[in-house]
C-alpha cells in the first residue's frame, strides 16, 4: 500500500494523506540553520547544534505524534469553524490534502470548506530563518471573513535544559513585541547574543506570547481558546512557555486570494550591541530588522526560493545516470544524494528518532557521511575533514564524538572504539580520488584541538594505521577496544548492572578480545594509504603500508577464518564470536561484506564461500540480516549486542548500513545479478507499495528494517540520519554502475545485471562532465573503453588536458 507517490519531474515526494505511518519529514536548510518539518508541518528548527540553540519545542515521543511545529489555523469568522492547513493540530477531514517533499523545502496544500491553502517552507540560502510562505484562495460562492493565527511554540534554547529544569525554566522565559514582530529573548539580558524573531507580512489584529493565554486552561494545540473565540489576548509572556502568535483578518470575495509570509528566525547582535542603549534592556533590532524588512516582500521571497531550486539542480546534476531500473534512477539522482547531504550536515543528531540533545557528531560516522558527499561540495568535505582530524589524540585514536558549535571532541562518549581512526583513512582517501587535491595532506592539523600540537594531515592518517599496530592481541588481530562499527558488541563490557551504559562500560582490561571487522577494515584502510603515499611520491612509504595490508590479510585468513564464513572476533577469554561453534550469532555480516571488499579470499574460493553463506544464512526478502541466529538471552561477554529483542537494531535486525559491503563485496566477485538484487530488496523506493508494512518514508534509507526473528518483519526505523545513505550511494555508483574515482581518473568497472543491455552515466569530475555510455555487448563485466572515440588500454579514463570540459567515453561491456 502506498500513501503518495513520486514525482521524479520536481525531484518531491507526494504524500496524498496527512495520517502516514509515522511522521514523514524533510530537513530544511544547508549550512548554519536548519529545520525538520513533518508531513503535517510539525518538528522544529534550530542554528548550528540542535541542542544548544534549539528555537521551537518540541515533544519527542508524545500522543498524538508529532507535536510541536509551526501550526496555522484558519478561522471562518462568519460561522465560527477553524482548522490547520496542513491537517496538525486540528486534524479535521481535509480536502486534496498534498504534502511535497522536495530538495530543502516542504509545501503541504488542502482544501477545506471551500478555503484552498497552500504553504511553502523553506529557509534562504545562507540565512538563518525560515520562510512560511501562504497563499489562500476562496473556491466558495460568497464572500467570507476570515482570520489566520499562527503559533509557535518556543524552546528556552538548550533543548535537554528545556525538557527538564522546570523548576528555573518557568520563570526565565521572556519576549518583546515591536511593530508586529514577536522576539523571543529568554536568557538574553545575561549572557547570550542571540534571540529569536516571528515576523509576519501583513497587519496584526493582535498577537500572543504566553502559552496560556493563546490556549487557555488546559485546552490543547487542537482548541487553542484564542482560535475558539477568534479574539487574540495581546499576552506577554513573563516566565512559563513564550510562545508566538499573530492574528490576521481579512475577507475574500469568490475566487479571491491572498499571500502572506512568516519569517521564523534567529539573529545574533554584536556583544558591545545588544541592546538599543548602555542600560537598556531592550533588543537593538537595527541589524535583524533589515533582514526581516527583505524577506517579508514576496519578490524577495520568490528570488530566494528560485535560488534554492537552482542550488539543487546544479547539485544534482552533478551525477545523473540513466539505468533501465526506475528506483535506481530516482534514487541515485535525487533521494539518495539528498540524503547524504543530510547526513553530511546532521550527523545523527536531529531527526524524529534523534532528538537533537543525545549526540554529538560521530567520528566514524562523519567521515563514512563524506564517501557519499564528497563528490556533491568537495570544499565542504574538505573543511569537515580538517575538523575531524583536528579531533584525533596524539595517539591516533579518536574520541567518539565531537560538539559542531565548538568542534571539541567531548568525553560523554569516551574514546577506544578501535575502528574509528580507519574511517578518517577511507575519507581523506576519498576526497583525494574525487579532487585530486593532494594539497590536503599538507595541512597543518592540531591533536585534540591543542595549539602548538600540528602537523600535517598525512601524519594524522599515518597514525591512524599506527594505531591499529599499536594494538594487537593474542592472534594478531586488532584489539576491538569498547566496539568497532558496532557499537553493541561490547567485549570487555561485562555489565551486569541496570542502567549502566554499554557505550561508556569498561570492567575488562581489553587486552583479549580481538576483531575480525576491524582486521578487515585495516586491510582496505592500509591499502588507500599505500595509494594516498604512492600519489605522493614516497615509495617507501606506499610499500610499508601495502606490506602491512598483507600481513594482515595473512592473519584474518589464518587466525580469522572459521570454516565457510569470516569469523567475527574473538572475546574476552578468547572464545570465537560468530563462529559455526556458538550457539547464537553463529555468523554476522560485517567481516563478510568488508574482508571481501578488501580482497581477502579472493584467490582461494573463500570469498565466494562467505558470500554464499550470506546468502544461505542471512539474507531476507526485507533485506540481509546483522547475524543468525539472533540472541535469545542476554550474554554478558557480548553486551549491548544481546539487550535488544531478537531481530531489533544490532541483535539481527536487517542493520542497512551493512548491506552496501555485502551489494559491493558481490560486486568485488563480479556477481553482478546478486549484488543488485541486494541493492533492491533495502532500496527505499523499491519498497514504497509495502509502505504499510515498511513505515517509514519510501524516499530516503532508514537504519534498521526489522529482521526475521521479529513480530514486525519488515518495518524500518531511525530513517534519515544512517551511513546506510553514503554506503548505498557507494555500492551502487561505484560498485554495481562501477564508475570509480581513482587516483589517476575515473575508473569504468561495472558489475551490473546480465540482463541489463546498457545504462548511461553524467558525471562531474575534477572539473570535467563525463558523458558514460555503456553497452552490453556480451556475457561477463569486461571492459573495452573508447574515450572521445579513441579505444584505450585497460579501464581508466586519463585525465582530460586542462582545456576539456567534456569527455565522451562509451564501454562496451561483456564479451
Ligand atoms: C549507529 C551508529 C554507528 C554505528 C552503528 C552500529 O548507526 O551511529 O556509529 O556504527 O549504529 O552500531
Ligand atoms: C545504541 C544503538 C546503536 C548506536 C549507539 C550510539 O547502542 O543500538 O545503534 O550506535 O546507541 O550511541
Amino acid at each position: 500500500m502506498k500513501f503518495g507517490y513520486f514525482d521524479d519531474e520536481k525531484r518531491e515526494y507526494v504524500i496524498t494523506r496527512p495520517d502516514v505511518p509515522l511522521p514523514w519529514i524533510n530537513y530544511l536548510g544547508s549550512k548554519d540553520f536548519f529545520g525538520l518539518i513533518s508531513n503535517t508541518a510539525g518538528g522544529y528548527c534550530f542554528y548550528r547544534d540542535a541542542r544548544l540553540r534549539r528555537l521551537l519545542r518540541y515533544r519527542y515521543n508524545n500522543v498524538p505524534y508529532d507535536t510541536g511545529g509551526r501550526y496555522l489555523y484558519i478561522r471562518n469568522n462568519d460561522t465560527g469553524q477553524f482548522w490547520s492547513p496542513t491537517w496538525q493540530p486540528t486534524k479535521n477531514a481535509l480536502e486534496d490534502y498534498r504534502c511535497r517533499h522536495g530538495m530543502g523545502y516542504t509545501t503541504i496544500q488542502s482544501s477545506y470548506k471551500g478555503l484552498e491553502a497552500a504553504v511553502i517552507y523553506f529557509i534562504p540560502q545562507g540565512e538563518s530563518l525560515e520562510v512560511w510562505d501562504v497563499r489562500l484562495k476562496n473556491n466558495a460562492e460568497n464572500c467570507v471573513n476570515y482570520s489566520l493565527f499562527s503559533c509557535v511554540e518556543f524552546a528556552l534554547w538548550d533543548a535537554q535544559d528545556d525538557a527538564t529544569n522546570f523548576q528555573r525554566n518557568f520563570n526565565i522565559g521572556e519576549v518583546e513585541v515591536e511593530d508586529g514582530v514577536i522576539y523571543h529573548k529568554t536568557e538574553y539580558r545575561e549572557r547570550r547574543d542571540h534571540f529569536a524573531y516571528f515576523a509576519c507580512s501583513a497587519p496584526l489584529m493582535g498577537f500572543d506570547t504566553q502559552r496560556a493565554a493563546f490556549l487557555g486552561p488546559y485546552s490543547g494545540w487542537d482548541s487553542p481558546a484564542v482560535v475558539k473565540q477568534g479574539v487574540s489576548q495581546d499576552s506577554i509572556a513573563h516566565g512559563w512557555a513564550p510562545v508566538g502568535s499573530h492574528h490576521v483578518q481579512f475577507s475574500l470575495q469568490p475566487g479571491e486570494e491572498v499571500r502572506l509570509a512568516f519569517l521564523l528566525g534567529y539573529h545574533e547582535n554584536p556583544q558591545d550591541e545588544k541592546f538599543t542603549a548602555p542600560g537598556s534592556q531592550v533588543i537593538q533590532k537595527k541589524y535583524v530588522k533589515k533582514t526581516i524588512k527583505k524577506y517579508l516582500k514576496f519578490d524577495e521571497i520568490d528570488a530566494a526560493f528560485a535560488s534554492l531550486q537552482e542550488t539543487w539542480s546544479t547539485l544534482l546534476d552533478k551525477f545523473h545516470v540513466n539505468t533501465p531500473d526506475e528506483e535506481t534512477n530516482r534514487m541515485v539522482n535525487i533521494w539518495n544524494a539528498y540524503q547524504c547531504m543530510v547526513t553530511f550536515n546532521m550527523s545523527r543528531s536531529a531527526s524524529y528518532f534523534e532528538s537533537g540533545v543525545g549526540r554529538g557528531m560521530g567520528f566514524r560516522d562523519s567521515a563514512q557521511d563524506l564517501l557519499g558527499f564528497v563528490h556533491i561540495i568537495p570544499e565542504r568535505a574538505r573543511e569537515r575533514i580538517i575538523d575531524l582530524a583536528a579531533t584525533q589524540m596524539e595517539s591516533g585514536g579518536a574520541y567518539h564524538q565531537y560538539q559542531p558549535l565548538t568542534k571539541r571532541g567531548n568525553n560523554a562518549v569516551g574514546s577506544n572504539f578501535n575502528d574509528d581512526p580507519a574511517w578518517l583513512v577511507l575519507a581523506v582517501s576519498a576526497y583525494i580520488k574525487e579532487t585530486g587535491d593532494l594539497s590536503i595532506l599538507d595541512e597543518q592539523v592540531p591533536y585534540d584541538n591543542t595549539p602548538g600540537s600540528e602537523q600535517p594531515l598525512y601524519e594524522h592518517l599515518q597514525r591512524c594505521v599506527q594505531y591499529t599496530l599499536d594494538r594487537l592481541g593474542p592472534h594478531g588481530l586488532p584489539l576491538i577496544g569498547r566496539a568497532d562499527w558496532n557499537d553493541c558488541l561490547n567485549l570487555n563490557c561485562f555489565s551486569d548492572a541496570p542502567g549502566q551504559p554499554f557505550q561508556t562500560t569498561t570492567n575488562k582490561e581489553g587486552k583479549t578480545a580481538e576483531s575480525v571487522m576491524i582486521a578487515g577494515l585495516f586491510v582496505l584502510e592500509a591499502d588507500e594509504l599505500a595509494g594516498i603515499a604512492e600519489a605522493s611520491g614516497l615509495a617507501d612509504d606506499a610499500a610499508h603500508y601495502k606490506q602491512a595490508a598483507q600481513s594482515m590479510r595473512e592473519t584474518v585468513m589464518a587466525h580469522g577464518w572459521d570454516g565457510d564464513w569470516f569469523l567475527r572476533a574473538y572475546d574476552d577469554s578468547g572464545d570465537p564470536v560468530g563462529s559455526h561453534e556458538c550457539k547464537e550469532g553463529q555468523i554476522y555480516i560485517e567481516p563478510q561484506g568488508i574482508c571481501v571488499m578488501a580482497g581477502l579470499g579472493l584467490e582461494d574460493g573463500r570469498a565466494e564461500k562467505a558470500m554464499d553463506s550470506v546468502e544461505e544464512r542471512l539474507a531476507t526478502k526485507h533485506g540481509v540480516m546483522l547475524h543468525q541466529p539472533a540472541y535469545t538471552q542476554y550474554y554478558l561477554n557480548l553486551g549491548e549486542i544481546s539487550s535488544y529483542p531478537p531481530g531489533y537494531k544490532e541483535n539481527a535486525s536487517v542493520f542497512c548500513h551493512t548491506n552496501p559491503w555485502v551489494m559491493a563485496a558481490e560486486a568485488v566477485l563480479g556477481r553482478g545479478d546478486k549484488a543488485f538484487d541486494y541493492y533492491k530488496r533495502i532500496n527505499p523506493a523499491a519498497r514504497e507499495a509495502i509502505s504499510e508494512v515498511h513505515r517509514a518514508e519510501p524516499y530516503v534509507y532508514a537504519q534498521t528494517i526489522a529482521g526475521r526473528d521479529a513480530a514486525t518483519f519488515g518495518e524500518a526505523k531511525n530513517s534519515w540520519l544512517t551511513g546506510t545513505a553514503a554506503w548505498n550511494f557507494v555500492a551502487i555508483t561505484q560498485y554495481i554502475l562501477g564508475v570509480q574515482p581513482s587516483f589517476s581518473g575515473l575508473k569504468i568497472a561495472p558489475v551490473v545485471p546480465e540482463s541489463w543491455e546498457g545504462f548511461s552515466v553524467q558525471r562531474m569530475y575534477r572539473g570535467v562532465r563525463y558523458d558514460i555510455r555503456v553497452k552490453r555487448v556480451g556475457k561477463g563485466n569486461a571492459v573495452q573503453l573508447k574515450v572521445d572515440g579513441e579505444e584505450i588500454e585497460g579501464s581508466v579514463i586519463p585525465l582530460a588536458p586542462k582545456a576539456v570540459r567534456k569527455v565522451t567515453v562509451e564501454v562496451k561491456l561483456g564479451k
